[in-house]
């Protein structure tokens, strides 16, 4: 059975009580924590930035997977490093100079990786594969937590499962194929069958009174 990660996201938590929000998701059983950087910009909305990613990186272990939607991505890049993100996903439309991002994350000690929104097609994969850690397929439009998945987006999950399967039996290192938006415990068995090993989980986890219980029903989910 493949290593299934669930990374809630902190867009979905009670801001006014966002470290308390942090800890009890990870009690709950959270792989990563997965921080939503938003600039009204890049995405028509705002969220948090390096200051706050630095202000909850003391209070967990748990690795923090942030995913920038925001440009320009470079000038960004390093804060979040000091700032003690652990991932760092951006989308490749928003960066110049794709290779050279992923190089800037790389180089900084992160796991690097590159962002698809439901209609960006997976080329920019091409020529970049040995930089990638982690590729993130958006199945909703970026910018806000509580949207619908997009069905189209299985399809892709298939490609990118089939371009990593064929990746890692050539070269023996392993890339993460993760998803963002609108999973639930209905569906992500079906995500999970189309190749996907990590899930963001945003409204679908803060939206609920018991955590634990909603991420321990996604676990059972993935083992059918
Ligand atoms: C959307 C964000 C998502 C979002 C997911 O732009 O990247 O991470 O918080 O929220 P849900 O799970 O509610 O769709
Ligand atoms: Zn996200």
């Amino acid at each position: 059975m493949p290593n299934f990660r669930i990374a809630p996201s902190l867009l979905s938590a009670d801001f006014s009580r966002l470290g308390e929000e942090m800890q009890s998701v990870i009690a709950a059983g959270a792989d990563l924590i997965h921080f939503d950087v938003m600039d009204n910009h890049y995405v028509p909305n705002i969220s948090f930035g390096p200051l706050v990613c630095e202000a909850i990186r003391p209070h967990t272990r748990v690795p923090i997977d942030v995913h920038l939607m925001v440009t320009p991505v470079d000038r960004i890049i390093p804060d979040f490093v000091r700032a003690g993100a652990d991932i760092i996903t951006f989308h490749p439309e928003a960066a110049d100079h794709v290779d050279r991002s992923l190089g800037l994350i790389r180089d900084s000690g992160c796991k690097a990786g590159l962002v698809f929104n439901p209609a960006t097609p997976l080329h920019h994969l091409n020529y970049v594969m040995d930089k990638i850690d982690v590729i993130l397929l958006m199945s909703v439009n970026p910018g806000f937590g509580g949207q619908s998945f997009i069905p189209a987006t299985l399809e892709k999950a298939r490609a990118a499962r089939a371009r990593i399967d064929e990746y890692t039996a050539r070269t023996g290192r392993e890339i993460w194929l993760e998803i963002d938006g609108g999973v639930k415990v209905d569906n992500i068995r079906a995500i999970a069958a189309a190749g996907v090993d990590t899930f963001v989980a945003g409204s679908a986890i803060f939206g609920q009174p018991d955590y634990a219980a909603i991420i321990d029903a996604m676990r059972e989910e993935l083992k059918k």
